[in-house]
């Protein structure tokens, strides 16, 4: 059994070699599907974990990107794989496990790839693809509930998983969702209220922004629907004071882009229904940071901009391990004013290439001094990111942590301390060794490197979304 590992270890080694050779080092951890594992004790390598950080990060990303030797045509159509990291009093324990959603247990079967996706074309003749639903790759990011871990899709109902073991109970419809209704991958909770706000982009005779309000246990209470003024992808939304703000970025998914204006949709988050609507310049975003009401009233919102839509194609060719297209993006502060319809300002914070900006979250929809984000100290195409950044958007002061050549971290987690402060967790992938850790950062000494860094067991291929669940010491 030994001996068989090894040599299985070994091959996977040979394929790795083979994919990243004339490529940067990050392509090592895309080289080969992840491999998942139970759970799992993990070794401490260096420093001790605090002892006020107990609970589960959860992270969400594509963990397979190839099949039978076919690879998929981007980035977003990899199927979802979950990295689940328990922190109790007797230590960490990890565990990753792939979505079992209804698609890759028939591709798992066939053992070939047999639906569409975001990017991918459903195999066979285009008139057996017109009108075929895409496969829900459940890949993109986690909702902890209560009672159940949410893998979210936004083409699609999520699936639901246990917290504890990451074991797939199914397709999650709140009673609520019609089959295959869109529930996206950025739902916000109101530290407040605990209630959770979510939408989902319907497409057909009439182009909608279904809205959706529920409490904290995630039982929808409320919906509303917002027209859109044409088919465009919208990934992600902004909470800010008592509104819900949609960018609709300037491209139009039916035609090929066509560069028109952002339209800037602002929703009165208590009743669902559209305060304003207006047109502002081009550019496209994935992500937003956080926003809020100003002491003015107007409507602060951070986000990462890009100045046309080039990134999907960088993301499209990120599966090949050597991307070529230039999309820088810069962390942005838009200023609205929300009633009025129009823009006060729009500037950036930050120059470097950055993503997945996150504040803490009881910061969420509120003034916010803590901004934390992945950059890129240099603006090569084909490179992924090695730095985390940790910004005061109000003071400008920012604190930075650039990992050595061939380490790659991703989206940190803002985890609330018992002091005041708090830890950021991410997981690093080091190219040299072919090795994942977790790494817990201290959120206002980043600079100083982590805390704790714990091996986990196999690699992980970079996710895109996490979350962090608090739980009582056990
Ligand atoms: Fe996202």
């Amino acid at each position: 059994m030994v001996r068989l590992s090894k040599i299985v270890m070994q091959l996977q080694r040979r394929e790795r070699d083979g994919f990243s050779q004339g490529k940067p080092l990050w392509s090592r951890a895309i080289a080969t599907p992840a491999i998942e594992f139970g759970p799992t004790p993990l070794p401490i390598l260096t420093g001790k974990i605090p002892a006020d950080l107990r609970g589960s990060l959860y992270r969400n990303g594509a963990g397979r990107l190839q099949r039978s030797g076919q690879r998929v045509d981007h980035w977003f159509d990899g199927d979802g794989g979950i990295l689940a990291v328990h922190f109790t009093d007797a230590g960490a324990t990890g565990l990753y496990r792939y979505v079992q959603t209804q698609g890759l247990q028939a591709e798992d079967a066939a053992d070939q790839y047999l639906y569409g996706g975001y990017g991918q074309m459903a195999p066979g003749p285009f008139w057996k693809r017109w009108g075929a639903k895409p496969k829900n790759a459940a890949n993109t990011s986690v909702l902890a509930l209560p009672d159940k871990l949410l893998a979210l899709w936004e083409a699609g109902n999520p699936y639901a998983l246990d917290l504890d073991t990451l074991d797939t109970l199914g397709v999650e419809d709140f009673d609520t969702l019609p089959p295959g209704q869109p529930y996206s991958a950025h739902p916000k909770q109101d530290p407040k209220t605990g209630d959770l706000y979510n939408f989902g982009v319907v497409f057909g005779r009439k182009n909608y922004i279904q809205l959706y309000r529920s409490n904290a246990s995630g039982q929808i209470q409320q919906q509303g629907q917002i027209p859109l003024p044409r088919i465009s992808l919208i990934h992600d939304f902004v909470l800010a004071g008592p509104y819900l703000v949609f960018l609709v970025p300037p491209i139009n998914l039916a035609l090929l882009p066509i560069l028109l204006g952002t339209q800037v949709i602002v929703v009165d988050r208590h009743t669902l229904t559209e305060v304003s609507r207006f047109d502002t310049e081009p550019w496209y975003q994935w992500h937003f940071g956080n926003g809020y009401q100003a002491d003015d009233g107007s409507v602060v919102i951070d986000y990462v901009r890009y100045a046309d839509f080039n990134t999907n194609q960088w993301l499209k060719e990120f599966v090949t391990g050597h991307p070529i297209t230039q999309a820088s993006s810069q962390l942005y502060r838009l200023r609205l004013d929300a009633i009025a319809g129009n823009v006060i300002a729009n500037e950036p914070l930050f120059d470097p290439d950055c993503e997945f900006p996150m504040v803490p979250s009881q910061s969420v929809g509120q003034h916010h001094h803590s901004l934390v984000f992945c950059y890129k100290s240099q603006t090569i195409n084909e490179e992924f990111f090695d730095g985390i950044a940790h910004l005061d958007p109000d003071s400008g002061q920012c604190r930075l942590l650039q990992f050595p050549t061939g380490h790659y971290p991703i989206e940190p987690i803002y985890v609330p301390g018992s002091q005041g402060s708090g830890w950021i967790l991410t997981i690093v992938f080091n190219g040299h060794q072919d090795q994942s850790t977790v790494q817990i950062l201290p959120a206002d000494n980043l600079d100083a490197g982590p805390v704790c860094v714990l091996a986990l067991p196999e690699i992980l291929p970079f996710s895109f979304h996490g979350t962090w669940q608090a739980r009582n010491s056990s």
